[in-house]
């Protein structure tokens, strides 16, 4: 199979500037619902790229908890190799591939951490599996053997028997508060349309973008 011959047209209905909303977290809400409802598997799931002091860009998978006026929540482990890059150079870039739908969201901005409280909401409604699983990970650092972290498993189930399990200083939620948002229709031809907001002061200016 020759990976140069595949292609695809997108047909899908166009995207004009007066079915966009002027707010374009109201905008990603809309596409959000849109594949959530078309079925999309794991619609939330984006790639976040970083790049820290060495300036080189690096990029994963992480899942959307939360979002709002101020900006797009993820959760991770503070020590990880993307909590070192954000703590060098505190922007990222979000991608979401909503490809059945022949679209695509593309965000950047500055990110922060979110409060401790934020995060303690979130993590006390994680699965208590998931729980022990934050505790146990040293995100990113090398581990000699996957029985290591079943034994760390065992360990933290035991100290962790009764009650609620705390939430780890080392884990808690990043917010990338947009400065830009771009929203990507595909159609025929490579003709497809996309529409750029950029935040001005308090404001958001829209443009049209050539495919
Ligand atoms: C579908 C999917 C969802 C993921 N969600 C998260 C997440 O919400 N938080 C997280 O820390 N890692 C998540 N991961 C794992 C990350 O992609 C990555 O492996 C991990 O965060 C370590 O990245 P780092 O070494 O760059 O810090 C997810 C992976 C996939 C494939």
């Amino acid at each position: 199979m020759d990976i140069g011959d595949m292609r695809r047209d997108f047909e899908s209905e166009g995207l004009d500037r007066q079915h966009l909303n002027d707010n374009p977290v109201i905008q990603f809400e809309n596409w959000f619902e849109d594949s959530r409802k078309a079925g999309i598997l794991e619609p939330n799931a984006m790639s976040l790229a970083t790049s820290g002091a060495d300036q080189m860009p690096d990029i994963r998978t992480v899942l959307l908890k939360y979002f709002d006026e101020r900006g797009f929540v993820f959760y991770t482990n503070y020590g990880s190799r993307k909590a070192r890059e954000l703590d060098e150079n505190p922007r990222a870039a979000l991608l979401f591939p909503w490809i059945g739908l022949n679209r695509q969201v593309r965000i950047q901005g500055a990110v922060e951490k979110v409060s401790k409280s934020e995060s303690l909401r979130y993590f006390t409604s994680r699965p208590r599996g998931s729980q022990i699983g934050a505790w146990v990970s040293e995100q990113s650092k090398a581990i000699t053997s996957r029985g290591l972290l079943e034994q760390k498993v065992a360990e933290m189930k035991r100290k962790f028997s009764s009650g609620e399990i705390p939430l780890p200083d080392f884990w808690g939620g990043y917010r990338v508060v947009p400065e830009r948002i771009e929203f990507w229709q595909g159609r025929p031809s490579r003709l497809h349309d996309r529409f750029e907001y950029v935040r001005e002061a308090d404001a958001w200016t829209i443009q049209r973008l050539q495919p």
